[in-house]
């Protein structure tokens, strides 16, 4: 019945004491056996995880933040930057409008099957803008972006730092951020930097296909060049441009700029700089690509490339591109700089032409499961190019910004002669970039064309 009646008044302490440690003894045999089996049932699924699955896991740990998608432009483009002509919740590949443009590529339901966790949109402005209404366009750009954001607070989520994606990502939200590409979008002004980044831009590519003033783009270094060096890489403007962002918490975005441009600003840099959508210039021997020589400089620098899938610059031979072509670039990037310094920035939205099984937003699983497949990458790998080699470079830029928080901003104005050097062409510029001293001020006053003398007065 009890305790008692059963060790009975005659059992003995030795007894007890056998019996006490028989118990305790099968106690611990049980134990080690449900832990070894429940070990051992844990490993047995892993083992048992499909491809998928692991896939799945790695992207729910660090989802994909890409570093470029144009899709800001394909609104200007199809809808005029009218939102209540497109739904972006809806499956656009059957829109009538959407779904047959070859240059689109997103929408939210895709977007979300891709696992992505942020998105670099894009406020691009055409080449054909530079020194016209380029910053005008650039602010439409970024405005359009805003309205996005705001128009789907259910998926998207404004973010201006590396801890706002953390939390958009940890609200399951896709986080939005604003890029600027090209530098004609600040024309050569700091003021027009610095209310960018007041916007919400958190890099700006320095060019694109056209030189500034200041910089020159990469088709200085096409075998048949139609454009040639004009600031040698980068002027002494330019630098100061690279330093102002620096100060600012801006990235520097070497997509789309010359070899020397991308070294110069690597060399001049403070902070660690991107390439947004950059591929390997060893693999597709093109000058949108990065070079193995700045590879080197950007594993030093604790810089980051991320791949870009234009079919253009994955595959040189003409042939449509798949996902080992993507993967064959990804894996020479590592080769150069290690795993640290590769991440993604497809171009979606931003081309017309992209490697079979990669067609859109979607796909991005697919790429992170062929690279599982080569056997050569470990999960934690796959996690910091999926997004938290961004995060990382990101932060070293704002640690970056806060160490310089006592610098002052840049003032000084371009000079006349460097405008006048590059051919500038001014008919849409009323004001006068010249830094005239008092003197010539005064002395030029009365022959000063109106805008002087108002900006005197
Ligand atoms: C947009 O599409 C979604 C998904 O199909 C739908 O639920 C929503 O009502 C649509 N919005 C408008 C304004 O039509
Ligand atoms: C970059 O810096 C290195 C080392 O200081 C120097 O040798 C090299 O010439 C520089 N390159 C450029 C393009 O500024
Ligand atoms: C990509 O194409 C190559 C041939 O160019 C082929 O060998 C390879 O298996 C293809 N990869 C995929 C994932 O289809
Ligand atoms: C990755 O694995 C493939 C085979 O699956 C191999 O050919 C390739 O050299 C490996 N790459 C690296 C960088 O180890
Ligand atoms: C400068 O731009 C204006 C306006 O676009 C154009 O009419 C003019 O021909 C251009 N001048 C030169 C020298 O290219
Ligand atoms: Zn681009």
């Amino acid at each position: 019945m009890s305790a008692i009646s059963i060790r009975g008044p005659y059992s003995g302490g030795r007894n007890q004491r056998t019996l006490i440690i028989i118990g305790a003894s099968a106690l611990i045999v049980a134990t080690i056996i449900v832990t070894v089996s429940v070990l051992v049932t844990r490993s047995d699924s892993n083992v048992e995880l499909t491809l998928e699955e692991k896939v799945h896991q790695i992207l729910e740990d660090s989802p994909v933040i890409d570093g470029h998608n144009d899709l800001p432009w394909n609104i200007r483009r199809l809808a005029y930057n009218d939102l209540r002509r497109v739904n972006f919740s809806e499956d656009l590949t059957q829109n009538a409008i959407w779904g047959k443009d070859d240059s689109t590529h997103t929408d939210i339901p895709r977007l979300r099957k891709g696992h992505v966790g942020a998105q670099f949109w894009v406020a691009y402005t055409s080449c054909t803008s530079q020194f016209k209404d380029s910053v005008e366009q650039t602010l439409e750009q970024i405005d359009v972006i805003k309205r996005l954001v705001d128009k789907y607070p259910e998926d998207l989520q404004f973010a201006t730092s590396a801890d706002d994606i953390e939390n958009a990502i940890a609200n399951k939200k896709i986080a939005s951020l604003v890029a600027v590409e090209g530098g004609h979008s600040m024309q050569f002004s700091f003021g027009i930097l610095r209310n960018l980044y007041a916007m919400g831009a958190r890099y700006m590519t320095l060019t694109h296909s056209c030189n500034t003033p200041w910089a020159d783009a990469s088709p200085v270094d096409a075998k048949n060049p139609i454009l040639l060096p004009e600031s040698d890489g980068l002027s002494e403007y330019g630098l100061r441009i690279v330093k102002e962002m620096n100060r600012l918490g801006m990235m520097v975005d070497l997509s789309h700029v010359s070899q020397r441009t991308m070294e110069k600003a690597l060399n001049h840099s403070v902070a660690p700089v991107i390439f947004s959508h950059s591929s390997a210039r060893a693999i597709c021997d093109h000058h949108r690509n990065v070079p193995d020589s700045v590879l080197e400089q950007v594993r030093k620098t604790n810089s980051l490339v991320m791949v870009n899938f234009y079919n253009g610059f994955i595959r040189c031979d003409g042939q449509r591109a798949n996902i080992s072509d993507v993967v064959e670039h990804i894996e020479h990037i590592r080769g150069v700089t290690g795993p640290d310094h590769i991440g993604i920035g497809g171009d979606f939205d931003g081309v017309d032409s992209v490697p079979e099984g990669l067609e859109d937003v979607s796909k991005y699983p697919d790429l992170i499961k062929a690279l599982l497949e080569t056997g050569n990458w470990t999960d934690e790998d796959l996690k910091k190019l999926s997004g938290q080699n961004l995060i990382r470079v990101f932060r070293a830029v704002e640690e970056v910004r806060d160490s310089l928080k006592g610098q002052e901003p840049e003032q000084d104005a371009i000079k006349a002669e460097e405008l006048e050097k590059y051919k500038v062409n001014l008919t849409c510029i009323t004001a006068k970039f010249e830094r005239l001293q008092p003197q010539q001020l005064l002395k030029t006053r009365r022959e000063a064309p109106a805008e002087l003398q108002l900006r005197e007065l």
